[in-house]
C-alpha cells in the first residue's frame, strides 16, 4: 500500500486537465452488454474502478481493448459467455451491478453477487430490483447472489422510483432500451452522467427522451449497434480541483471544466472565497483576500449540492472564520473524514447526519488515513494548507477516482510525494 506525503503552505498556480467521469464510464461499459457490436469511448479516465469493471466484462465474454494509454477503450461483446458477476469482483466496486439490466435485456438471466455495503451506507438495491421486476424480471436472492431471469424477455412498464437513484436509473434506462414497448420512468435521477448514458444509447439506436428530467420515457427497439462516445468531463474532480487553489491560496485553470455541470456547489464555493470565471479552455479558480468564509451545505441529488464534493468542502470550511453546518442526506455514514480531520486540529461536531465545522486559523499535518474515495481526498485538500507535513495512508482508495493526482498538484507547485508504506 502506498502513502502520500503533502507539505502545506504552497499556493498553487498553474493549470489541471479534468478526465472523464468515472461514474460515467462505469454506466457506459456494461451498456456495451447491449449490442454485439463494437462500442468505443474516447475520454476514459486511467483509475482502477475502470480496471476493475473491465475485468468484470471480461469475466461476461466480453473483448475489451484499450489505446492511447488507456484513454480509448472499445468494448466488444460478441457473445456473453457467461451470467455470473462474481464475488470476487463485485465485492471490490458497487458498480458492478450496473451489468444487471444489460444482462437481463441481451440475454434474459443475470446472476448477481450482492454488492453488499460499503465504507459510506448500507446501499440496498431494492430500486434497481423492483424497477426489473416490473418489467418481467423474476428475482431470486439466494447465497449472496441475485438470481434475475426474464424467460419471456423485458416487457416496457411505467415504474416510479421512491428515491431518485442514480445507480437503478442507469440500470432500468439500459434494460428498457431492448424492453418491447414503452417505459416511463418517473422521479428518475437528473445527474449530468444519466444524460451522458442517455446519449450514448442514442447513438447506439435506442429510443429514449427526457434524461436530465425526472420522467425518462424509453421505446424499446429490436436491437442495438456499435457507437463511438466521448466521456462527460469529470465533475466531481472538477469540484475536487477546484477548492485546491482556494485552501491553498493561488489561482488554477481547470482545463475542460464547465459550471453548469456544478452551478450548485460554485455557489457555495463563491461565498466560502473563491472567484470562479470561465476561460476559452475552462474554468478559472482564485482564492479571494482574506479568510475562507463559513457556508452551510446540505448535500442533495442533481441539480442540488453533490454528496460526492462534501467530504472535500468540509475541508475547506475547517479553515473558515466562522462555524459552518453540513448536512449529508443522501448517505448514512459519509463523515468518516471527520475525525481524521480532528487529528489535524480541526473543530467538527458530528451529531448523526449534521457536521458542524467550527473554523480554525491552522491545521497541523498528521498521518491520516484514507476511509472511502471522497474522504482520502479531503485528507489532500486539508494537508495543502495545513502547517507541516501530512501524510495520508491507504491513497488505493484515491486511485478509484483520481488519475495522477501527485503529477496534477505538483505541476501546479504543490509539494506532494507519493511513496510505498
Ligand atoms: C452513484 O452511486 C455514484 N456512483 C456515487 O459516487 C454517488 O455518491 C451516488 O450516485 C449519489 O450521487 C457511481 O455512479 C458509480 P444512488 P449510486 O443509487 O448509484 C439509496 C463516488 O464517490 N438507494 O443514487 O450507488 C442509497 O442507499 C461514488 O464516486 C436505495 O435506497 O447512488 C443511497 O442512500 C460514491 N435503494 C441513495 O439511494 C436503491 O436501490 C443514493 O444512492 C438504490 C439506492
Amino acid at each position: 500500500m502506498d502513502k502520500i506525503i503533502v507539505e502545506g503552505g504552497h499556493p498553487l498556480n498553474g493549470s489541471i486537465e479534468i478526465a472523464g467521469a468515472k461514474n460515467a464510464c462505469l454506466t457506459l461499459m456494461p451498456a456495451a452488454l447491449l449490442t454485439d457490436e463494437p462500442l468505443t469511448l474516447t475520454n476514459v479516465p486511467r483509475l482502477s474502478d475502470i480496471a476493475t469493471m473491465t475485468q468484470l466484462l471480461e469475466s461476461l465474454g466480453s473483448e475489451v481493448a484499450s489505446l492511447k494509454d488507456g484513454q480509448v477503450v472499445t468494448i466488444a461483446t460478441e457473445n456473453i459467455t457467461s451470467d455470473t458477476a462474481d464475488y470476487e469482483i463485485v465485492r471490490k466496486m458497487r458498480a458492478s451491478n450496473l451489468v444487471l439490466g444489460p444482462m437481463l435485456a441481451r440475454n434474459g438471466k443475470a446472476i448477481l453477487s450482492l454488492p453488499g455495503g460499503c465504507a459510506i451506507g448500507a446501499r440496498p438495491m431494492d430500486i434497481h430490483l423492483s424497477g426489473l421486476e416490473a418489467m418481467g424480471a423474476v428475482m431470486d436472492l439466494r447465497d449472496g447472489y441475485i438470481h434475475a431471469d426474464a424467460p419471456n424477455g423485458l416487457h416496457g412498464a411505467e415504474f416510479e422510483l421512491h428515491f431518485p437513484s442514480v445507480g437503478a436509473t442507469e440500470n432500468l434506462m439500459m434494460a428498457a432500451t431492448l424492453a418491447s414497448g414503452v417505459t416511463v420512468l418517473k422521479n428518475a435521477a437528473k445527474e449530468p452522467e444519466i444524460v451522458d448514458l442517455a446519449t450514448c444509447l442514442r447513438a447506439m439506436g435506442a429510443d429514449i427522451s427526457g434524461d436530465g428530467t425526472e420522467i425518462i420515457t424509453i421505446t424499446g427497439v429490436a436491437r442495438l449497434h456499435g457507437a463511438t462516445h466521448r466521456v462527460v468531463c469529470d465533475r466531481i474532480e472538477l469540484g475536487t480541483y477546484m477548492i485546491a487553489p482556494v485552501i491553498a491560496g493561488g489561482s488554477v485553470e481547470l482545463l475542460g471544466g464547465r459550471r453548469e455541470l456544478l452551478e450548485a456547489f460554485c455557489e457555495k464555493l463563491e461565498q466560502a472565497g473563491a472567484v470562479i470565471e470561465d476561460t476559452d479552455a475552462g474554468l478559472r479558480v482564485t482564492r479571494r483576500e482574506g479568510r475562507i468564509q463559513p457556508v452551510d451545505i446540505k448535500t442533495e441529488v442533481h441539480p442540488g449540492f453533490p454528496t460526492d464534493l462534501q467530504a472535500q468542502m468540509m475541508a475547506l470550511l475547517a479553515f473558515a472564520d466562522g462555524s459552518s453546518v453540513l448536512e449529508e442526506t443522501i448517505f448514512e455514514n459519509r463523515f468518516m473524514h471527520a475525525p481524521e480531520l480532528l487529528r489535524m486540529g480541526a473543530q467538527i461536531d458530528v451529531q448523526g447526519g449534521t457536521a458542524t465545522v467550527s473554523g480554525v486559523t491552522e491545521l497541523k499535518g498528521a498521518r491520516v488515513m484514507a476511509t472511502d474515495l471522497r474522504a482520502s481526498v479531503s485528507l489532500i485538500l486539508a494537508g495543502l494548507a495545513a502547517s507541516g507535513e501530512t501524510t495520508v495512508a491507504r491513497v488505493y482508495h484515491l486511485d478509484r477516482g483520481y488519475e495522477q493526482l501527485v503529477r496534477k498538484l505538483s505541476a501546479c507547485g504543490a509539494v506532494i510525494r507519493r511513496e510505498a508504506d
